[in-house]
């Protein structure tokens, strides 16, 4: 039998998790003994309205009291992972209460959807900052830690509409595909550390989707199902440099992939790259690249024809 997947001893931060698959990330490695800062200033989908919960108890107080009501360590952060300050002040927070941080999921998100001819400047930056921007701010902040513990785990939460594309997303999968970016590098540069770097494309009835969804949906959605996914990601045996689709209890994982190609002579000319575009796109021996290197290198070695 598989051993029990746990995290004593570990200290996670999951950004965005006052609600949606960020609650169910925090509540399940909590509840595998994880220690979490739940992070989520709270506010609207499209970002607006963050920190308005005066008085009441904010969305991430609400998942910490759930994850203590069961038993689990947490504590509530409500900075913005747009604001360096408040990123400094949560990794401190984390660093005092528990001396150490090994799980960073980069969950929080927002929506600002429009066609591309009408999107504004505004509306796709707010989306760019919030998804990649504060991935990466929130990244650096835990880094040196990690570095210095020999030990991390990352995890970027990119979409199929970074991945394939999607009508009226232009800010928001520039900023999901720009995720897979950081992560592949990232992986490159944290392997000497033991900094592993993954990347999940979830699908889950969230306030996010909530509109979109066919009837029925939701039942089979559940941010649960993906956060099943989401923990092997960020545990001691996690896998590097993969993109995990999840939803519905159904796990695929996605890559990017060069086909072998074909050789031309220097000299070809447009009309002969035409002609040979049938073979330079056909799939079959497709496969990803350790490294942007190696696409030269595979250029280089690949024999050249005469002219
Ligand atoms: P959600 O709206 O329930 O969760 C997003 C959370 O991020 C919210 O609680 C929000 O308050 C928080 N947030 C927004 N701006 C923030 C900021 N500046 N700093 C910290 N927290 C902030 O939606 P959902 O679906 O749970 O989304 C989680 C992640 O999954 C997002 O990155 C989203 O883009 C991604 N995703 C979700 C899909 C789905 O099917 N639900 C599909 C593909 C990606």
């Amino acid at each position: 039998m598989t051993q029990a997947l746990r995290f004593d001893g570990r200290v996670a931060i999951v950004t965005g998790a006052g609600g949606g698959l960020g609650r169910a990330h925090a509540r399940l490695l909590a509840a595998r003994g994880a220690r979490v800062v739940v992070n989520d200033p709270g506010g609207a989908v499209d970002g607006t309205n963050a920190g308005s919960a005066s008085g009441a108890m904010g969305a991430a107080d609400k998942v910490v009291a759930e994850i203590r009501a069961a038993g689990g360590e947490a504590i509530a952060d409500t900075g913005s992972v747009t604001d360096p300050e408040a990123v400094a002040r949560m990794v401190e927070s984390a660093m005092q209460a528990w001396g150490r941080i090994d799980i960073l999921i980069n969950n929080a998100g927002i929506l600002r959807d429009k066609s591309f001819g009408k999107m504004t400047p505004d509306q796709f930056d707010a989306v760019i900052d919030v998804h990649l921007r504060g991935s990466w701010l929130c990244t650096q902040a835990v880094w040196p830690i990690m570095q210095a513990q020999g030990y991390g785990r990352l995890l970027f939460t990119t979409s199929s509409s970074g991945l394939y594309g999607n009508f009226g997303q232009a800010n928001y999968s520039a900023a999901k595909m720009g995720l897979v970016g950081l992560m592949q590098t990232l992986h490159i540069e944290g392997a000497k550390h033991g900094i592993r770097a993954n990347a999940l494309a979830p699908a889950a009835a969230t306030r996010m989707t909530e509109a979109l969804l066919p009837e029925g949906a939701a039942e089979r959605l559940t941010p649960e199902s993906v956060a099943t996914g989401a923990l092997f990601l960020v545990s001691e045996d996690a896998p590097s440099k993969a993109i995990l689709a999840a939803g519905a209890g159904v796990f695929a994982v996605a890559r990017v992939v060069e086909t072998p190609g074909i050789a031309l002579p220097l000299d070809a000319t447009p009309e002969d790259f035409a002609e040979a575009w049938p073979r330079i796109v056909a799939q079959a021996g497709a496969e990803p690249l350790e490294a942007a290197w190696a696409q030269t290198q595979k250029f280089l070695s690949t024999p050249q024809p005469k002219g």
